[in-house]
């Protein structure tokens, strides 16, 4: 499978948001990546359902949101509602994560899982034959433009070999801090979708830059 490229809204210019989702449709990208940030589980504040409703209304593309949130399972009908095709909550924020992920199922969304740096692989274990998705957090979950986290590299190896081993078939999705430095490797190693804010929506042509890192 080729892999696929998820644009991060958050670092778009919202005050061109129909501009932004329009760049998104018309670029290689495979899916728009939404995050949603409660200032609990993690020390800011994106955006929430109205916003989502709007990006919806414009994207010609699937919406994988990534929630930052706690008690994540309150709300999973409602981010159906709004439009999540792929919908993924954090191990750190769920105490029941078997029950979300199939309740997240039951609503005719994917599953993903994302877990942060310093989470282990194996933190996954019980529930890895019923995720469609594992999002790597490649920073410290919150904000856009931070730096990649190198130990990365090592647990997508960790993580392809489990899914190889076990033969499993969900996605390894890589979510932080990504461009064309660490792409080529990530996708060697078994990553399937990378998320790309500020390295695509800062640069000088976000299409070009988009189609750079789908080429690997
Ligand atoms: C971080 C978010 C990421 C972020 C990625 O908490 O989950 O999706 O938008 O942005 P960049 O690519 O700028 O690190
Ligand atoms: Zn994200």
């Amino acid at each position: 499978m080729n892999h696929l490229i998820a644009p991060s809204i958050l670092a778009s210019d919202f005050g061109n948001l129909s501009k932004e989702c329009q760049m998104v449709n018309e670029s290689k990208a495979d899916w728009f990546h939404i995050d949603v940030m409660d200032g609990v589980f993690v020390p800011n504040i994106s955006f929430g359902f109205p916003v989502i409703k709007s990006i919806k209304s414009l994207a010609k593309k699937k919406l994988d949101v990534h929630l930052m949130i706690v008690n994540p399972e309150k709300y999973i009908q409602k981010f159906k509602s709004v439009g999540a095709d792929i919908l993924t909550v954090h191990f750190e924020a769920c105490n029941h994560l078997h029950r979300t992920i199939c309740e997240i199922k039951e609503n005719d969304m994917k599953a993903g899982v994302a877990i942060n740096p310093h989470t282990s692989i194996n933190s996954l274990e019980n529930v890895i034959g019923d995720i469609d998705l594992v999002c790597l957090m490649s920073v410290n979950p919150g904000f856009g433009g931070q730096k990649f986290i190198k130990n990365t590299f090592n647990k997508v190896r960790e993580l392809n070999k489990i899914r190889n081993d076990k033969n499993c078939s969900f996605l390894i999705e890589i979510d932080g801090g990504v461009n064309l430095q660490n792409s080529k490797e990530l996708v060697s190693l078994g990553a399937d979708v990378l998320v790309a804010g500020s390295f695509v929506f800062k640069s000088e042509n976000p299409i070009e830059t988009i189609k750079k890192l789908k080429q690997y």
